[in-house]
C-alpha cells in the first residue's frame, strides 16, 4: 500500500532568509532592524575583541566631516572610535565581515545597489555622551548608500537609554528609537534617515559601517 500525500502550499511564506528581509525592509521602507541578527556567543567575543582594543588604547576621539574638513566638535559628537582598517581584528570580528560581506552581495543580487565595500568603525559612546542629528552621508561624497549598526550591549535595559533615533521622512511619519540592544542590527539607507544617538547611561558599544559604492 503506498501513502499518499497532499501537500497544500497555499499560505506558506516564499523562503527567506535574514538577508533577504532585510533587502524587502530596505525595497519597502529603508531601514530594516533585526533582533538577533547574530548569536549570542558571537555578540560576546566580539563585545571581548572591543574592549581589548580599547584597553590597548586604540579608541580615538570621533570627528565629524571628513578629510581636511574633519573637526572634534564633542557638543555634537561625544563617542570614542577606532576604524576596523587600522587595526588587526579578532577572529569575532573577522566572522562578523564575513557575514556582512554575504548581506552586501545579497543586497547588490536583490537590489541592485552597486555595493563595492564596507568601511566600519568600532564605538563606545561613554556614559552621557551621544551624537546630536545628523546624516550619515557626508556633503561632498554619495558613496554610503546603506549604514549598518550593530549592537555589543548584553543585558541592555530600557532605562539605560542609548537609543538610536530614526526620523522617518514625511511618507512615514514620526519617530523610531531602537534600543541598543546586543546582537540587534539596524540598517538604513544613508542618504535618506536623519538620525541622533541619545545619552546612554552606561558604556554603549557598536560596530558601525557603511556599504559604499565607488566615488563617481
Ligand atoms: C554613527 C551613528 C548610530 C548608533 O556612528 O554615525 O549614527 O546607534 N551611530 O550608534
Ligand atoms: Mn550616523
Amino acid at each position: 500500500m503506498s501513502a499518499s500525500f497532499a501537500l497544500d502550499f497555499s499560505g506558506t511564506p516564499p523562503p527567506t532568509d535574514k538577508y533577504s528581509r532585510i533587502a524587502d525592509d530596505l525595497a519597502r521602507q529603508g531601514w530594516s532592524v533585526q533582533d538577533g541578527f547574530i548569536a549570542d556567543a558571537l555578540t560576546a567575543a566580539l563585545k571581548a575583541e572591543a574592549l581589548l582594543l580599547r584597553d590597548a588604547g586604540a579608541y580615538r576621539r570621533a570627528a565629524v566631516g571628513r578629510g581636511d574638513a574633519q573637526q572634534l566638535r564633542p557638543e555634537l559628537r561625544g563617542d570614542r572610535i577606532v576604524w576596523l582598517d587600522g587595526v588587526d581584528t579578532g577572529p569575532a570580528t573577522q566572522t562578523y565581515l564575513r557575514e556582512l560581506e554575504s548581506l552586501r552581495l545579497s543586497l547588490n543580487r536583490g537590489l541592485f545597489l552597486g555595493l563595492f565595500d564596507f568601511e566600519g568603525h568600532l564605538a563606545e559612546y561613554p556614559p552621557g555622551a551621544f551624537y546630536r542629528r545628523h546624516l550619515d552621508q557626508h556633503q561632498d561624497s554619495d558613496s554610503r548608500v546603506v549604514s549598518c549598526v550593530l549592537y555589543l550591549n548584553p543585558g541592555w535595559t530600557p532605562g539605560d537609554g542609548g537609543e538610536l533615533r530614526l526620523y522617518l521622512p514625511q511618507a512615514q511619519p514620526g519617530e523610531l528609537d531602537i534600543a541598543p540592544r546586543g546582537g540587534t542590527l539596524v540598517c538604513f539607507l544613508s542618504s535618506v534617515f536623519e538620525h541622533e544617538v541619545l545619552p546612554a547611561r552606561k558604556p554603549r558599544h557598536s560596530l558601525t559601517g557603511w556599504f559604499r559604492r565607488r566615488e563617481a
